[in-house]
């Protein structure tokens, strides 16, 4: 098509700036333009450099983050930030460029997206329309964005299980005081730390308020509490012992402690950081490891966690601590904090569902996450984990009770009544019918109404 792009130039980020540009520019000027033309020509060129690879470009915005090909991007700076900010406000996730890609087919992309908020038309209908073969754009939101302005709870609203609500009220009060400048409180967190292992983790419906999406917004102790449990569930699976699961769950009740240190409205501000709030942010990690070090009967393991869980098992992420590997155990929090982290609301995200978290988690298998452990958790948590809403294809509305290791896809079954939000009997989706089919396919999964109590549905803790 064009020059060979300079190696600078293959960037996911150049091809979303000249998209964003060109969008810009069709906006105001002329199609044939001259500034138009050279824009064109200059994302071609970057596009051309991407595709030489031989497969399609996937580029992917998460939580704010660049990955191509679910590698993630190393560039940083604010006016990137602001380009995100504008992306995502458009609602992009993510853009396949096929190859044979045109420069008409770019123009039109960008076109596209300067009316997009003003049609009433779907994505797809006008993206074919215009003849954009090679380009596809992944979820943009439909044209109600009323969960941007969205304000979620701090926490759980709906009634729990009475371990895993005393879990929180102990975390809680743990986060406050170490908030207000108290020393850490080591005897409340090893009681937490029982309380979470022998009752909380034996009960389905404890895991089924953690594991399915979250409709609340947590940020602080809510979190810790969900890292905590949700490492437990992989601790076990990679087969720790008993001791070591006990450091495990300790090291991920606190491995954010350091942002007790950061003002809450730097921790949940909605959109992109600036420079010097980012730099705030990520010394969470340094700032948590400074407090767990100068606090005495801690595993010696627990600092070390809370540094390192925002590193990759290829040396990336923050602090920079050169190519220093995590720590395994570091490693499996990092897996537990960012299933929490997706499948919870965010003030500018609604929560992702647990089969697309897996999805997202799988694309930072091997660069940030260690593929071995995301394989564990996705298989022991599956698709559609105990608690997840869903609707089948005969449309009835099921919560999981029960998931089978063997066929993932298809759980056990406890119906719902849409009415009355009770129990409406049993199924297993892994049944066949005569023909050798499945007599039922999960079609969806859904955030829980209000009104639905798991509590119903699932048995609580049992006594230990
Ligand atoms: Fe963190
Ligand atoms: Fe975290």
């Amino acid at each position: 098509m064009t020059s060979p792009a300079t190696s600078s130039s293959l960037d996911p980020l150049a091809v979303l700036r000249g998209l964003a540009s060109l969008r810009r520019l069709a906006g105001s000027y002329p199609a044939g333009h001259p500034m138009i033309a050279q824009k064109l020509k200059e994302l071609d060129e970057v596009i051309t450099g991407l595709l030489r690879g031989g497969s399609p470009i996937r580029i992917d915005v998460i939580r704010g983050d660049v990955f191509l090909d679910g590698v993630t991007s190393a560039s940083e700076g604010q006016a990137n930030q602001q380009l995100l900010a504008q992306l995502s406000a458009l609602g992009i996730d993510s853009i396949h460029i096929h190859e044979g890609v045109q420069r008409d087919e770019m123009l039109a992309v960008a076109e596209f997206l300067w009316q997009y908020a003003e049609s009433s038309d779907s994505m797809s209908t006008q993206l074919a329309a215009r003849n954009v073969k090679h380009i596809s754009l992944g979820r943009l939101l439909p044209l109600d964005t009323r969960w941007r302005m969205q304000k979620w709870a701090d926490a759980p609203t709906g009634p729990l299980d009475p371990d895993y609500a005393e879990s929180l009220m102990m975390a809680q009060k743990t986060w406050e005081d170490t908030a207000s400048g108290k020393p850490l409180d080591v005897v409340t967190v090893r009681d937490l730390v029982q309380l979470l292992i022998y009752k909380v983790a034996r009960s389905n419906a404890a895991l089924g308020q953690i594991l399915a999406v979250k409709q609340y917004e947590n940020l602080t102790y809510c979190h810790s509490v969900n890292v905590a449990m949700l490492s437990l569930l992989l601790g076990k699976q990679v087969g720790l012992d008993e001791p070591t699961l006990a450091a495990l769950v300790e090291a991920a009740l606190l491995h954010d402690v350091g942002k007790t240190q950061i003002p809450l409205d730097i921790v949940r501000k909605p959109g992109a950081l600036d420079k010097s709030e980012r730099r705030m942010i990520e010394a969470h990690t340094t700032l948590g490891a400074e407090i767990l070090i100068q606090t005495e009967g801690l595993h010696p393991l627990t600092p070390t966690v809370a540094l390192e869980h925002h590193r990759g098992v290829k040396g990336t992420g923050y602090p920079d601590l050169g190519e220093a590997i995590p720590h395994p155990m570091s490693q499996i929090v990092s897996v537990a904090d960012i299933y929490e982290a997706i499948t919870g609301a965010r003030t500018y995200q609604a929560p992702t569902p647990p089969e697309k978290a897996c999805l997202i988690m799988a694309r930072m298998a091997g660069e940030k996450l260690n593929t071995g452990l995301v394989k564990k958790f996705v298989n022991t948590i599956t698709f559609f984990p105990v608690g997840s809403l869903v609707r089948t294809n005969r449309n009835e509305l099921g919560l999981v009770v029960e998931t089978n290791r063997r066929e993932p896809l298809h759980p056990v079954l406890a119906l719902v009544d849409e009415e009355t939000y009770t129990p409406a009997g049993r199924v297993d989706t892994s049944e066949r019918e005569s023909s050798g089919g499945y007599a039922r396919h999960i079609t969806q999964s859904m955030p829980a109404p209000d009104g639905l109590d798991l509590n119903v549905f699932l048995e609580p803790a049992r006594a230990a």
